[in-house]
Parts: C-alpha cells; sequence; structure tokens
C-alpha cells in the first residue's frame, strides 16, 4: 500500500504566490487552446518580433560552436557592449568588473536581493509595483513597505512619500522608473529629492530600469545613479534586453553597481545558474551594440497605441484611464464599474471584473490588487492596433451588459 509522503515546504514560502500574471496569461492559453477566440492583453512583453539580425546572430554563435559554460557573470563581448550602452545613453561609466549578466532582469534583482537584505530589513517599494518585487523580498526574509503613488500625481514616487515610510530598518529604496503598471516616470526634480533621502538615510538604491527606452512625449527616463558620484556608489542599475528589443525568451538581464556587490552577486550566480545561455549572451551584445535602429520603429507603434487606447478606453462609460508617460501598460480607472453586476451576480472587486471580462468578452486585463491597487486594472498595448480596437470593442460591450 502506499503512503502518502509527508513533508513538509520551507518556512520561507509561507507568503509566496505565483505570478498573477503569468496565471492569467496561462488561462488564456488553456481557453485558445480550446478554440475559444481570447485576446489576450495580460503579458508584460513586446509583440514583435525578435529583430532578425539579431538572431542570426545567435545561429552564428550556434553554428561557431559556442555553445559551451561561459563565464558566470557574462562573456567579456556582452559585458563591453553594456559598458559602451551606459556610456552612450546615460554617460554613467561603468567598467566590465562592475556588471553582473544574470537570466533575466527577474533573475538579477532575486540575487540582488539575496546578497543584500537580512531577516527584517525593509525594502522601499513604491506602489503601486511590479508583482514580483514583494516576493522577491519575502523569499529573501526582508519586508516591503510600501510608498504610495498617488493617481493624482500621475502615479509619479514623490520625496514626501519616501520620506514618510523612511524607518531605522530601511535598508533598500526600490525604483522603477518608467513603472509597471502605472508608466510613470520620475521627473528630475523628484528624483533630485528621492537621491537627498537615500543619500542622507544611508538607502542603498536598486534601480529597475528595465523600460528605460520606452517613454513618450517630453518625458526622459533619468538614472538616478547619474545625479551625484555618491549615488553611483550606492545605486545598482538593473536593465535587460527582453523590453528594448523583444527578447523576453532569450532571457538576458544586466546589473550594474558597486563592486563588492556585484562580486557578491556573480558569487551566487556561480553556486546557482552559473552563465546565462551562451547563444543568448551572443544575440544580446549584438542587440545593444545595435544603437536604436531596431527599437525606434517599435517606439513609433507603441506611442501610436497609447494615443488610440487611452482614447478608446476613456470613451467606456465606468472607465477612466490617463495617458502613462512610459512603458506599455494602461492603468485603468475602473471605480465606476464595481459594484455593478451581471445577470443578477455583483462584481465586488478587482479580480471578480477580470473573471468577467475573461467570460464575457474574452478579454484578458490583471486586476491591478497583485500590484497594490485594487481600483484599477492592466492592459498592455503590446497589440496590434487592430487587436487592441477588437479587445476595447469588447470591454465595451460587456460593460454594456452590466446592470
Ligand atoms: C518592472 C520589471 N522589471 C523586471 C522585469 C523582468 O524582465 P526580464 O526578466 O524579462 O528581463 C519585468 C518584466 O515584466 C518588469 O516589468
Amino acid at each position: 500500500m502506499s503512503q502518502t509522503p509527508k513533508f513538509t515546504l520551507s518556512n520561507r514560502l509561507s507568503r509566496l504566490k505565483p505570478s498573477p500574471t503569468l496565471q492569467l496569461a496561462a488561462r488564456a492559453r488553456e481557453l485558445k487552446e480550446q478554440g475559444i477566440d481570447v485576446l489576450d492583453f495580460s503579458g508584460g512583453e513586446p509583440d514583435f518580433r525578435t529583430p532578425e539580425e539579431v538572431g542570426e546572430a545567435a545561429i552564428k554563435a550556434i553554428r561557431d560552436g559556442f555553445t559551451k559554460y561561459t563565464a558566470v557573470g557574462g562573456i567579456s563581448e556582452l559585458k563591453e557592449a553594456i559598458v559602451a550602452k551606459f556610456e552612450r545613453d546615460q554617460k554613467i561609466t561603468y567598467t566590465p568588473k562592475d556588471i553582473v549578466v544574470s537570466c533575466g532582469a527577474k533573475h538579477s534583482l532575486f540575487q540582488i536581493f539575496q546578497a543584500l537584505v537580512n531577516p527584517g530589513d525593509q525594502v522601499l517599494l513604491p506602489s503601486p509595483a511590479w508583482v514580483s518585487y514583494p516576493d522577491q523580498i519575502y523569499l529573501n526574509g526582508g519586508e516591503p513597505v510600501f510608498v504610495p503613488c498617488r493617481e493624482e500625481d500621475g502615479f509619479r514616487l514623490t520625496p514626501e512619500a519616501v520620506e514618510a515610510a523612511i524607518t531605522p530598518r530601511s535598508k533598500i529604496l526600490v525604483l522603477n522608473s518608467p513603472n509597471n503598471p502605472t508608466g510613470a516616470v520620475i521627473g528630475q526634480r523628484a528624483l533630485e529629492g528621492i537621491g537627498e533621502l537615500a543619500l542622507k538615510h544611508n538607502l542603498l538604491v536598486i534601480s529597475d530600469e528595465i523600460y528605460e527606452k520606452i517613454v513618450y512625449d517630453n518625458h526622459r527616463s533619468i538614472s538616478i545613479a547619474t545625479l551625484d558620484p555618491r549615488l553611483k556608489e550606492s545605486t545598482i542599475i538593473v536593465n535587460g534586453v527582453s523590453k528594448t528589443y523583444s527578447m523576453t525568451g532569450w532571457r538576458i538581464g544586466y546589473a550594474a553597481g558597486p563592486r563588492e556587490i556585484m562580486q557578491a552577486v556573480d558569487s551566487i550566480q556561480s553556486q546557482t545558474t552559473s552563465n546565462p545561455t551562451s547563444i543568448s549572451q551572443k544575440a544580446a551584445a549584438f542587440a545593444l551594440s545595435s544603437g536604436d535602429r531596431f527599437f525606434l520603429p517599435m517606439l513609433s507603434a507603441y506611442g501610436k497605441r497609447r494615443e488610440a487606447v487611452v482614447e478608446a478606453l476613456n470613451q467606456v462609460p465606468g472607465i477612466t484611464c490617463k495617458k502613462p508617460d512610459g512603458a506599455f501598460y494602461a492603468f485603468l480607472n475602473i471605480s465606476g464599474l464595481l459594484g455593478k453586476s451581471y445577470r443578477g451576480h455583483p462584481l465586488l472587486n478587482v479580480y471578480e471584473l477580470a473573471e468577467f471580462f475573461l467570460d464575457v468578452a474574452k478579454v484578458t486585463i490583471v486586476p491591478g490588487a497583485p500590484f497594490g491597487n485594487d481600483h484599477h486594472m492592466r492592459m498592455s498595448f503590446a497589440a496590434s492596433l487592430s487587436v487592441l480596437q477588437a479587445g476595447i470593442d469588447r470591454i465595451r460591450d460587456a460593460v454594456s451588459r452590466m446592470d
């Protein structure tokens, strides 16, 4: 007779939740496999193909037999391309020794938290925040402290909000500008104020700049590390090729920062994944050396979609949406829909609304609650204009059937 094995999972998993955005995307995929025509706006990935020439660089790597272990933190060619990118785009000087390349920016972030967070340390996290930060912080024994970013301020982080959240246990401040899910870009003045606070309170800053290039109108991505040499010494910049070059599946992210921290990150990686895929590294080196020629046409398409999506969403009764400063998400305020009902069932929260949109409109948009906001939902506009239009038509139609 077989016995049920007795085991307990580690305590550190007690607060872990699977990524809600990936869960919703998985449900959409399941429905599609059943032949149901679902329009999926849940994902955080560009809809463009990886540029052909980037693919060619990877194929060449395979043909050349570049398929073995590499240096743990990345090949010199890629690190040099990253150093050149920092110099070219942001006028920040790093050396290859200050950089570790990992299996996606998500991996970079996890290892940085692992290297820095002790039990009980507080990590200041502007909220709404990307869903993976709190779980990564919990997994490493830390305590996220949410710093509210208000819709009235365009969801932009203010020095006042940071200051109000600082305690003697604050160790790290996470910045994510442009932000996922709100698209908010922190302006120069506010960033200077935040930088002063970081210096005054001895905070390490993790600046997740993965959406750096995707900014609209007059908004500019500024890295806090550029504001003062002392801030460069206390900031770890995280970036990657996923969003800029439509290379999500290649899994290449990187971090640059104080040498001692980067050496610790390299050691963690040496005992866990070892190097990121050799072939992807060659492709990423090629992409990063290409300047903006692959990226600019994508940015122009995102810009047109942003205009169209925001305008169309604002015409749906019960929904309002501000233009995001950057990234490729519309963060829609759905307060006007909460409390309505469908066929006698009240729709009381954003999760129920997400279910409703999936069941009735066959559209996936992500509830804002796991990002820290229960009156908003996130709709990615990394999809063609015609698909976006069709999706919003379905949303409008479904809303018109609410009581
Ligand atoms: C804010 C933010 N940081 C990091 C990542 C991770 O990117 P990747 O691991 O694909 O490099 C994402 C992806 O959605 C993100 O939205």
